[in-house]
């Protein structure tokens, strides 16, 4: 944990160069984001992306810790923020502290992040004020996707004031920044110039303080469905799937192992 990068110096980076963020849930793959990015994310979408569940309703405190152990062992000089998982910790404040200071006890975390505006006010600055750092995540929330109807863009048209508003409150409970996700740009731009806190955008346009991108998503590893907000830097979903291909063809045609694979000694 030694020369991480601290929540605070992630605060300190509002209006300044852009906060690289990214996600990250196994070890080795939080080596190469250590590598490049200022931030790195035990995003809930580990649930869909690696555990195969249909949403993040179903990610569980200790799938959380399992991963988010994995990711600090391979972070020297990125931030570690862990995402607090559906229901632990919309109780209240009590709650969420309890899950938050086992999230940051069992896998070294810096932060954690939660999802809410207005109505998460109370919770997120009763965790700042008990040594918490927490990044807050407006806009398009997904652990509430049942109840917002899908994963709409949010915050179009008149619903922009309340997109705000929640950003507003996440802000003013003390979050040392906040996610915004899937907002029309203009609106992405507005809130980046009302807060005094980074906004790291995901679909929220250009103008935000920083970016984040779930790795899998932008690697190309992940098939489920494919965001507009996503910029594809590599194909390594279809990479890996010819490079099983042509592992099974060659098992099949015993062109594997080659001579170069076998160990010598003598038959007896
Ligand atoms: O779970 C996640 O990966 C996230 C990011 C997309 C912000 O919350
Ligand atoms: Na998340």
């Amino acid at each position: 944990a030694k020369g991480r990068l601290t929540p605070g110096d992630i605060l300190a980076r509002k209006g300044g160069s852009p906060v690289v963020c990214l996600t990250a849930y196994t070890t080795p793959m939080a080596q190469l984001a250590d590598a490049s990015c200022d931030l790195v994310l035990v995003g809930d979408s580990l649930g869909m992306v690696l555990h195969g569940l249909p949403s993040t309703l179903g990610v569980t405190m200790e799938m959380m810790i399992l991963h988010g152990r994995a990711v600090a062992r391979g972070l020297n000089r990125a931030c570690m923020v862990v995402d607090m998982p559906f229901g632990s910790y919309e109780e209240g404040p009590e709650q969420a502290f309890r899950n938050a200071a086992r999230l940051m006890a069992e896998t070294g975390c810096q932060a954690v992040k939660l999802e809410g505006g207005q109505h998460m006010e109370a919770t997120i600055r009763f965790l700042v004020h008990r040594g918490i750092p927490v990044m807050g995540h407006v806009g398009l929330t997904p652990q509430s996707v049942n109840t917002l109807g899908g994963y709409k863009v949010q915050g179009r048209g008149e619903d922009g004031a309340r997109v705000l508003a929640d950003a507003r409150a996440v802000a003013e409970a003390g979050a040392f920044s906040v996610v915004l996700e899937k907002l029309p740009g203009t609106l992405g731009a507005e809130i980046t110039a009302a807060l005094p806190i980074p906004t790291i955008g995901i679909g929220a346009g250009a103008d935000c303080d920083g970016q984040i991108l779930v790795v899998d998503d932008m690697l190309g590893q992940f098939a489920g469905f494919r965001p507009k907000f996503v910029r594809r830097y590599a194909e390594l979903g279809n990479a890996a799937a010819d490079a099983i291909a042509a592992y099974a063809a060659d098992v099949r045609a015993r062109q594997f192992p080659g001579p170069e694979h076998i160990f010598e000694g003598k038959a007896r």
